[in-house]
């Protein structure tokens, strides 16, 4: 039996999918039914149903967006960084093997040479630099309280997409926004996200940070050009003149936008599609249009 922490929110919801499709018992808790914020509750919890594995997709997002974490700190900072680490000890102390899912919002742009930013690469988008949002400090701060942590998986997921309509899904929001901003990104198929993380545990990969995307990059502009000739969308999508006027007019926060190497996971077995071929086949699905 498998414990997931956040089974009801978006990213969770995903695990539980790919849970069934691999056909492997698992208990989906909610803070309403087993606080799992607070130490010794959590610690009882995992006493008794003595899972074999544990995922952690809770954390704090923001809605509708992470402008919104720049007004609940506090709770952004408990859900993104201290409850991962609060998850380590308790794991630890029960020697329990576990997989956490982050973010690669801790990045902003390429390295020097255009290339994609690495699993040994420091963030350059959080706390420690010069400029990053609330919401991606938090999380480079959760990756931080897992430095050298045991029996762990760091999973980081980016721009999340997937063929179910939903407030969530990047293809959604992209039809929704009035204008768009244009920028190149790394992206990950939710499905195919969720898949790697339990075939990793499954093939007993390293433990260990994962970049989780799809190989390769994509503007915004391309991902609707795509959009629009998988036929049925009418969409004129229109465009921000650049960064400064969607900053005025739609943004509080710096957003992140960055490519992420996947190397890594693709070397371990488990690597995603390339990105177009991920996006198409999304896209012939899509129930959004
Ligand atoms: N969505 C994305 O675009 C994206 C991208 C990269 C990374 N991630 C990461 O993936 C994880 C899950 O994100 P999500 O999009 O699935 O979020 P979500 O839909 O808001 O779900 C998160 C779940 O976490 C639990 N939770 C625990 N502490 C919380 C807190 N303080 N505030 C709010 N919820 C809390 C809640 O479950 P219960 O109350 O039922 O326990 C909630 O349903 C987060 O760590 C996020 O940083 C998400």
């Amino acid at each position: 039996m498998l414990t997931l922490l956040g089974g009801s929110g978006f990213i969770g919801t995903a695990i539980r999918r790919e849970l069934d499709v691999c056909g492997l018992p698992y208990q989906s808790i909610s803070r309403a039914e087993v606080d799992y914020t607070n130490r010794s509750h959590f610690r009882e919890y995992l006493r008794s149903v003595q899972p074999r594995f544990l995922i952690n997709s809770a954390g704090f997002i923001g809605r509708p967006n992470v402008d919104a974490c720049e007004r609940a700190r506090a709770e952004c900072l408990f859900g993104n960084a201290v409850l991962p680490g609060l998850i380590r000890e308790v794991c630890e102390e029960l020697q329990l093997p576990w997989g956490h899912i982050s973010s690669g919002c801790i990045y902003e742009g390429t390295k020097p040479d255009g290339s994609g930013f690495t699993e040994v690469d420091e963030p350059n988008f959080c706390f420690r630099s010069n400029r990053c949002s609330f919401y991606s400090g938090t999380k480079a701060l959760g990756e931080e309280v897992l430095q050298g942590a045991e029996r762990c998986f760091v999973w980081r997921l980016r721009i999340p997409f997937g063929a179910e309509d939903s407030e969530r899904n990047y293809l959604s929001k992209l039809m929704r926004y009035e204008r768009l901003l244009d920028a190149r990104n790394s992206l990950s198929q939710l499905q195919e996200f969720a898949a790697s993380c339990i075939s990793g545990w499954q093939r007993e990969i390293p433990f260990g940070i994962y970049n989780l995307t799809n190989p390769g990059s994509i503007s915004t502009r391309e991902v609707t050009e795509m959009m629009t000739a998988s036929g049925g969308i009418s969409k004129q999508f229109k465009f921000f003149s650049n960064d400064d006027e969607f900053y005025q007019q739609a943004a509080t926060a710096p957003r992140s936008n960055c490519i992420l190497d996947s190397s890594k996971a693709t070397a371990a077995g488990i690597g995603m599609s390339p990105i177009r071929e991920a996006l198409e086949k999304t896209l012939r699905k899509w129930t959004g249009m």
